[in-house]
């Protein structure tokens, strides 16, 4: 029987991801969901899965989402913690603002009679630190939907996943070394030290894979913890050493201090991966999560983009 999945998030990188593989994939109908199906985001996604739905829903109206996931039966979800109008939230004090989104997601799930909603989540680093970290509110808020998703367990079927750290993030953290001043060398900055090890994941090839494999196999992951989305953890220097291989161009991982991203949350998340790793000293075997599938390395992650560095800035004349 064809399963319809109603994805948030289809136009960002993990929904995408989701979208893509399952259109691809037989037996399945998908549905993407976003603000605005008419937007470029969505039409040149339309171009790719010419069979895929798309339908208009907002993460803040969980009438909207209800609507969209109607007939549908599994919801992928996320929400994006970094929106502009989440991050004013939170400045105003609202801690709850990603929590509420990811709460709309479970409950118009609910009311849509969705039979499985698979979340998007990331550990609470505050549990993880012993209180040491509470303030990563944009792993707090996703841990506690899902705990909410599995306290309505007697109303729907709920499984998560944990995305690890995007290697997307090195392409957004890099620069032209204004160091060596040679226009070429590479810098990929972050506060972290160059040898914490960090489940690298190449977000848009590797989450749809591993959810088609849950969707095939709910059995087996219900009730079971988060399954984790990344081949392995690394050090965080290994992507500006793939880099150079797969470019043949001069690249260094450079320690930048903790707070100079100017936010104190993700200060305390840069400060939590030094010093617990990202889902703590007790790290998962994140190798097997799906029998057969090889997640992708940093060095095919470069391969694969074609990405060759930050563009020059023009000379001066
Ligand atoms: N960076 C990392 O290493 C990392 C690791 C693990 C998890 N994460 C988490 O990943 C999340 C972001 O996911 P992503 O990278 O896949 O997103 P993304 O590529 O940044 O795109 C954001 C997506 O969220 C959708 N969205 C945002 N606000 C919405 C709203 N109010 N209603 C409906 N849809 C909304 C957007 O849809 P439309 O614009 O089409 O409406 C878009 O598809 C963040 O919360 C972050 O914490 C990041």
């Amino acid at each position: 029987m064809t399963k319809t999945v109603a994805v948030i998030g289809a136009t960002g990188l993990q929904g995408s991801s989701v979208l893509k593989t399952l259109h691809a994939t037989p037996g399945y109908r998908v549905r993407g969901v976003t603000r605005r199906p008419g937007g470029e985001a969505a039409q040149a996604l339309a171009a790719q899965c010419p069979d895929a739905e798309w339908v208009q829903g907002d993460l803040n109206d969980a009438g909207s989402l209800a609507a969209a996931f109607r007939g549908a039966d599994v919801v992928f979800g996320v929400t994006d913690f970094f929106q502009p109008d989440v991050l004013a939230r939170v400045a105003a004090g609202d801690q709850d603002a990603e929590f509420a989104q990811g709460r709309n997601i479970v409950d118009a799930a609910i009311a849509a009679r969705v039979a499985l909603v698979v979340w998007s989540g990331l550990p609470s680093a505050a549990r993880l630190s012993g209180g040491k970290y509470p303030g990563v509110l944009h792993f707090e808020g996703k841990h506690r939907v899902a705990e909410y998703l599995r306290s309505k367990s007697g109303q729907i079927d709920g499984l998560v996943v944990h995305v690890g750290f995007y290697m997307e993030n090195y392409t957004r953290f890099a620069r032209l070394s204004p160091e060596t001043g040679d226009g070429r060398t590479v810098e990929f900055a972050f506060p972290l030290r160059p040898d914490t090890r960090l489940p690298l994941t190449d977000t848009a090839s590797d989450v749809g894979p591993v959810v088609r494999h849950m969707l095939a196999h709910p059995d087996q992951f219900r009730g079971a913890p988060a399954v984790v989305v990344s081949g392995g953890d690394r050090a965080a220097r290994e992507m500006a050493a793939a880099f150079t291989e797969a470019t043949g161009r001069p690249a260094r991982f450079v320690q930048i201090p903790y707070d100079a991203l100017g936010s104190d949350e993700l200060a305390q998340m840069f400060r939590f991966l030094d010093e617990f790793g990202y889902f703590g000293h007790d790290a998962p075997d994140t190798s097997n999560a799906v029998d057969g599938y090889s997640f992708t390395t940093p060095l095919e992650f470069w391969k694969r983009r074609g990405w060759t560095g930050p563009v020059q800035p023009p000379a001066a004349s």
